[in-house]
């Protein structure tokens, strides 16, 4: 079983484009994915650190949504630059970005 030193999942869930729910896949999660993965392979990373596709991580309206583990922090990851920030500084240097990490309606009342 391999054991990864971090673990990014991408929400790729496409739904009808009428569904009130929305979706990653239209917020250009493709993109972000493919900016993980070419990120990873491009730094020698592969077999350290791992990007997968998910499907819904129920984080529909915060989307595009990621999620880096172990640490189980969540990012809204709108551009490929974004995704290329998370890696240098989060998966890499080990601090997460704090400017991309999900705002949902919970944690904006968060005073931290
Ligand atoms: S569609 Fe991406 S979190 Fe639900």
């Amino acid at each position: 079983m391999p054991h990864y030193e971090k673990h990014v999942f991408i929400c790729t869930n496409e739904r009808d484009p009428g569904n009130p729910k929305g979706d990653c896949i239209h917020k250009g999660s493709a993109a972000i994915r493919e900016a993980f993965k070419k990120g990873l392979h491009e730094r020698g990373l592969k077999g350290r650190m791992r990007a997968n596709a998910a499907g819904c991580l129920d984080q529909c309206a915060y989307g595009p949504t990621v999620v880096v583990y172990p640490e189980q922090v969540w990012y809204t990851v709108p551009t490929p630059a974004d995704a290329e920030e998370i890696i240098e500084k989060h998966l890499v240097g080990g601090v997460p970005v704090e400017r991309l990490i999900m705002r949902t309606a919970e944690n904006k009342k968060d005073p931290k």
